[in-house]
């Protein structure tokens, strides 16, 4: 039996803009499984958050929140077109929005509400009922799939991070500062650590990469091989 019919769960955790869906979309592809953004979900928590108001100075109005978040449906479709995965909210297209620097400097706030984790996580079980998915995002080897065949545990210098996130948002158009880029790298890190619910650690049986100096195609290769271990 081949890896494509195993079927396996593949999780990839890690840094913030180190390249996770990059290579987790890669892989994808040429194991024909599905690909699941699991930050995207929280991204859109985070833009609906934004859209009530619920967000001001870095406080989030968790009451409010929680009556209101039963009205976000996240969904997600490949753009044949555009070859590329894209993130709706409640059937809006809202893939740009979510990946601006507005969205990324209050996301960590949303993605450490205990209720918000426990909504995504259940969708994200849902999503993959049927195997065959790599995901990736911060807690996907410690808490949503502890049971995963293969986990990857990713990171890079900040520096690297930072410049690869500002050419990503510079190439689409939007107008940022690499300062502001890294300051928001290393601040989500760190709330993303140090949170109560599901800080993001590398889980005990999972392998680091560190891809500071790898190309895209050698850490896709440097996965492969790891697949090849365990399968
Ligand atoms: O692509 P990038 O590394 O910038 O971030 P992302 O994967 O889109 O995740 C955005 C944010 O969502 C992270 O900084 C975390 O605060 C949160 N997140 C999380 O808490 N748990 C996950 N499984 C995925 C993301």
């Amino acid at each position: 039996m081949n890896i494509s019919e195993k079927k396996l769960i593949i999780a990839i955790d890690g840094h913030s803009s180190c390249g996770k869906s990059t290579v987790a979309k890669d892989l994808a592809k040429k194991i024909d499984y599905t690909y699941i953004d699991s930050g995207a979900m929280y991204r859109v928590v985070t833009l609906f958050a934004m859209r009530n108001a619920l967000i001001n100075n870095e406080k989030v109005d968790e009451n409010k929140l929680s009556h209101l978040i039963d009205q976000v449906s996240i969904s997600f479709q490949y753009n044949d077109e555009k070859q590329r995965h894209e993130t709706y909210l409640n059937g809006e297209l809202v893939e740009d929005e979510i990946r601006s620097l507005a969205v990324s400097n209050n996301v960590s706030l949303i993605a450490k509400i205990k209720f918000v984790r426990e909504k995504m996580v259940a969708f994200q079980r849902e999503l993959s009922k049927e195997g065959g998915v790599i995901m990736d995002g911060r807690d996907i080897g410690t808490v949503v799939f502890p049971n995963a065949e293969l986990k990857i545990f990713m990171t890079a210098d900040v520096e690297v991070r930072a410049i690869r996130r500002y050419k990503e948002l510079k190439d689409k158009g939007e107008e940022v500062s690499l300062d502001d880029i890294r300051e928001n790298v290393k601040k989500r890190d760190f709330i993303d650590e140090n949170r109560d619910e599901s800080p993001l650690r590398k889980a005990e049986d999972a392998i680091v990469l560190n891809n500071s100096k790898l190309s895209k195609e050698e850490q896709l290769d440097w996965i492969v091989e790891r697949m090849s271990e365990v399968v």
